[in-house]
């Protein structure tokens, strides 16, 4: 062994680092597979010249520069010493390289500076996807669970629904490291895209997912109106909130129609249809239906606008009287 480097080894060995004067900052320095990291002491270029910078990676070594410089082989290729701050930059980073970095830094005329880091090696994540187990959901009934997947180093996962951040609920819980979300019942509001973003300090990724949560019909309307001139045309609306869309029937005082459109049409109304109009909207996944009558009457508009001319000329004749 060079007497140097066992020098080196032996201060190493035989002094305690102390935290406050290290001139590392504390680590973890992070790097990316085949990345590069640079440990940049506290230091300034002094007046003098160090008289020796020595680095090590788990206590063996990396370089020691004095008047010569030792380098380890392995490291030869893939490090730039800052001899004037005694700063150490390595590139082309494997996982081999995580582990405990120390610097040992004897100035001119002044005692040895110590310092102490560690490097995480971190696989850039891709890849991200989002998976469920293929079920149809019915909201209230069915369960399921989000499993987000990369690969890569992954530190940390959150979870997004429609832009927002995901909170766990009585319905919805989240694993320990946030890998899985378990919606338990599913619930009409669930519907929605889900994103996950998984993150390491290298590196992030965004996986997205639409779920697709069946229920309904609820909240059944008819849009038309209540009251209804002779000759005219009428057009009752039928809508419902529901997934998959429902399919709609039609009845008129109780009897069925045949029409199975959101839209019923009365081209020219006569006395004949007034009555009772009923939809019937169904759902063929949750198996659900929901009904929602109408009341059609003639109207009365006729009458009204001839009592209020009526009602005019009256009133006219009155003040050609005055
Ligand atoms: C030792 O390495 C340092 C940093 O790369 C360099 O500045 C210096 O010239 C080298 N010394 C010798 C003797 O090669
Ligand atoms: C990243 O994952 C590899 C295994 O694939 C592991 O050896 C390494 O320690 C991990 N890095 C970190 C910073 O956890
Ligand atoms: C959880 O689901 C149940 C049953 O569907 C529902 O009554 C309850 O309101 C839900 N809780 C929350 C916090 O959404
Ligand atoms: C899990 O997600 C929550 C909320 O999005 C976040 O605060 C927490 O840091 C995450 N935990 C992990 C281990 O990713
Ligand atoms: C994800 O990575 C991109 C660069 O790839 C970066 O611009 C962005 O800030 C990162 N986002 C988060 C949330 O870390
Ligand atoms: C989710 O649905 C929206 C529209 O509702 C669409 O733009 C988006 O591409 C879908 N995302 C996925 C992952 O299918
Ligand atoms: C029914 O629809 C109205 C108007 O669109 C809405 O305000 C209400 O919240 C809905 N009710 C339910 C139970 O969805
Ligand atoms: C129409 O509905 C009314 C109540 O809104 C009811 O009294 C009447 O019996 C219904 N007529 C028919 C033919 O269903
Ligand atoms: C709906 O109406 C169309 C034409 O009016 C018909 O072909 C179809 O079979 C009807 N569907 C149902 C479910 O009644
Ligand atoms: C429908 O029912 C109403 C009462 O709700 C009744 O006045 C009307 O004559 C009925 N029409 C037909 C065509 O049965
Ligand atoms: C259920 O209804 C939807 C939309 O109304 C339709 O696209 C789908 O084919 C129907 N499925 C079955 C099994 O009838």
């Amino acid at each position: 062994m060079d007497y140097t480097l066992f020098t080196a080894a032996i201060v190493f060995l035989t002094s305690g680092l102390c935290v406050g004067q290290s001139v590392l900052p504390p680590g973890p320095l992070t790097g990316a597979i085949g990345g590069r990291v640079k440990f940049t002491t506290t230091l300034s270029p002094p007046a003098k010249p160090f008289v020796s910078v020595s680095w090590t990676f788990n206590r063996v070594n990396i370089i020691t520069s004095t008047t010569v410089n030792i380098t380890n082989a392995d490291h030869k290729d893939r490090i730039s010493l800052d001899r004037t701050t005694g700063s150490l930059e390595l590139w082309n980073l494997g996982l081999r390289d995580q582990g405990e970095y120390r610097v040992s830094i004897i100035p001119d005329g002044a005692l040895e500076l110590q310092g102490a880091t560690t490097l995480d090696v971190y696989v850039l994540l891709s890849a991200a996807t989002i998976t469920s187990p293929p079920a149809t959901l019915i909201a209230g009934i069915s369960s399921t669970t989000l499993t987000c997947e990369a690969a890569g180093n992954i530190s940390s996962i959150q979870w997004i629904k429609d832009g927002l951040p995901l909170c766990p609920s009585n319905n919805i819980t989240f694993s320990v490291d946030n890998r899985t979300v378990h919606l338990s019942p599913v619930q009409r509001i669930d519907n929605g895209e889900y994103d996950c973003l998984v993150s390491n300090p290298v590196s992030n990724r965004t996986a997205s997912h639409n779920l697709t949560v069946n229920f309904g019909p609820q909240n059944i309307s008819i849009d038309g109106p209540l009251a209804a001139s002779t000759g005219y045309r009428v057009s009752l609306s039928c809508s419902a909130d529901s997934i998959p869309p429902a399919t709609f029937t039609w009845m008129f005082n109780r009897t069925e129609t045949g029409v199975n459109n959101t839209l019923y049409i009365i081209e020219r109304m006569e006395a004949l249809h007034i009555g009772n109009y009923t939809c019937t909207a169904t759902n063929n996944i949750t198996g659900l239906k929901d009904s929602v009558v109408h009341k059609l009457r003639a109207s009365s508009a006729a009458p009204m606008w001839s009592f209020a001319l009526m009602v005019t000329s009256v009133l006219g004749v009155g003040l050609l009287q005055l």
